[in-house]
């Protein structure tokens, strides 16, 4: 995902905003060997400030003239018509901020206490001035919760962390968002206040969808043209974004029916995300949770429509869905507990995990979701030098479960439930050792007293195939299952008791 290409800067450098003090006279920055030269550091400081100090002249003019204007300034532009509707797409410029297409910001904060739409918390608190000292202010902002909800950043400020939980008993439409944004002054008392004319935090919705809500962070995109980076002098604010979801939408409602939410996303880049939600609080039709360079922990998720996505951070978490579920990561672990609802219809509720360099560890149940059939199941689990470890602790008799774990460089242990009935295909290097085990005195989980069968069919260096079970294979073919287990220069051990595989 390429920001600068799938969205459109709709704010621009400051020297092209007419008016502004001094616009159009900084001087390139001189091609000074980085660290050796402490006279050109100093001047790049002076610089960096004094863009900051331009950037903040410019923020409050364009405040002043578009609060003048209309109370509501910021719907549909950062600052309304004017001087910030730069022409798009130059290149030449250090920074701009980027706003997704369709995105529209309708109310943003400023910060100070005097807006009427949203509640502050000034003064912010500051510390006493020290090196590294932090400075936080804090923005609210409350979104209906019967829209699809949606959290967005942008910029290369933009970095922090997400909660979402659920209120205990606060009943109503309101999801409360709050905002903090933590600073660290380095010894200079007006960073704060620069780096908040910098960032635009707003409520915001969609052109096209009437029925989207939700909060964005919109941070400048850096482009130095002097090379080097611009913040090496400086830490990065850190945002900390909390959601609170209602109890449930009016105070008579059954209080043991969750909350129904038909859509909720986060595409916070570099943010750490942490859902804490009680167990049945809550459930989603679509949720999806996306950062990047950030790990994703999850309390208790239920959703139709599951979807995880980060990079190089692990995914933790319970989850449960009946649909689709999708974790994916890179360089990092899965852990994950997993309930999987089967439906009536012929469509495999599908789970899929993906990483690499990262252990999958996945304890799965297979839960049927009527009275019918034993549900369809879909589970794929990859990953690279690492370990696959899965279990399946539940399985109803006659699920179908179609399951592929791949690696390299690292075993996979999966310990399927008794009930499965299927073929299994384990591969690895030559010299590796392939395993299925299987209890000769196992109970029959219909309990009819059937022996299970294990039918090894072909097996040779590095590659077994064959089926198992119980009793006979007579009229299974509606259910009959798929392992395939692969991985290389690692073992392979399939057993059929569900919990976890003991070395
Ligand atoms: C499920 O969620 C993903 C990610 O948000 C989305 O792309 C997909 O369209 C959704 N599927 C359905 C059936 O809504
Ligand atoms: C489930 O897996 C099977 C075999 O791998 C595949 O043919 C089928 O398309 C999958 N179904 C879904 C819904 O992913």
């Amino acid at each position: 995902m390429d920001d600068k290409s799938s969205m459109t800067p709709l704010l621009h450098g400051y020297k092209d905003v007419e008016g502004a003090p001094e616009a159009g006279q900084p001087t390139e920055p001189s091609p000074a060997p980085h660290g050796c030269d402490p006279a050109a550091r100093k001047r790049k400081r002076r610089r960096i400030l004094f863009h900051f100090f331009t950037l903040l002249a410019v923020v409050s003019l364009v405040t002043f003239h578009s609060r003048r204007s209309s109370r509501r300034c910021h719907k549909g532009r950062l600052a309304g018509k004017g001087n910030w509707e730069m022409d798009h797409g130059d290149e030449d410029h250090d920074h701009g901020y980027i706003v997704p297409p369709g995105v529209v910001l309708e109310k943003c904060t400023t910060w100070d206490g005097n807006d009427v739409d949203a509640a502050f918390w000034p003064p912010p608190h500051r510390g006493p001035g020290h090196h590294e000292e932090p400075t936080t202010s804090s923005a609210a902002f409350t979104v209906p919760v019967d829209k699809k909800l949606f959290f967005l950043s942008t910029g290369s400020l933009a970095s922090g962390s997400f909660k979402l939980t659920q209120a205990e008993d606060r009943t109503g439409n309101d999801v409360n968002t709050k905002v903090d944004i933590t600073t660290y002054d380095n010894g200079d008392s007006k960073f704060h206040d620069h780096i908040l004319g910098l960032v635009r935090v707003c409520t915001i919705s969609k052109e096209h969808d009437e029925s989207a809500a939700g909060v964005g962070i919109f941070t400048p995109r850096w482009r130095w043209r002097g090379g080097g980076d611009p913040h090496r002098h400086w830490r990065s604010p850190h945002f900390d974004v909390a959601v609170e979801l209602p109890r449930a939408l009016s105070s008579d409602l059954a209080s043991s029916d969750p909350l129904s939410i038909s859509s909720f996303t986060t595409h916070l880049p570099a943010f750490t995300h942490d859902v804490q939600l009680p167990a049945d609080g809550v459930t989603f039709k679509n949720l999806a949770l996306t950062s990047t360079n950030a790990h994703i922990d999850a309390a208790s998720i239920v959703a139709q429509n599951l979807t995880i996505l980060t990079s190089n951070g692990a995914i933790k978490g319970e989850f449960t869905t009946s649909d689709k579920l999708v974790l994916a990561t890179s360089n990092a672990a899965i852990d994950a507990t997993l309930s999987l609802y089967g439906s009536d219809s012929d469509k495999a509720t599908t789970a899929f995990l993906s990483t690499n360099n990262g252990h999958i560890v996945a304890a799965t149940s297979l839960l049927s979701g009527s009275e019918e059939s034993g549900g369809k199941f879909n589970v794929t689990a990859t990953t690279s030098n690492a370990k696959v470890g899965l279990t399946f602790p539940q399985a109803p008799v006659k699920s179908t479960l179609k399951l592929s774990a791949h690696t390299s460089n690292g075993g996979v242990d999966v310990s399927l439930h008794p009930t499965y009935e299927g073929s299994y295909l384990l591969t690895s290097s030559a010299t590796q050792n392939l395993r299925v085990i299987a209890d000769e005195n196992e109970a029959d989980p219909e309990g009819k007293g059937r022996k299970r069968i294990v039918n090894n069919k072909f097996v040779t260096k590095g590659f077994v195939n064959g089926e198992t079970y119980w009793e006979s294979k007579d009229e299974k073919e509606d259910y009959w299952g798929s392992a395939l287990l692969t991985t290389s220069n690692a073992h392979v051990t399939l057993k059929f008791e569900g919990q976890e595989v003991s070395e």
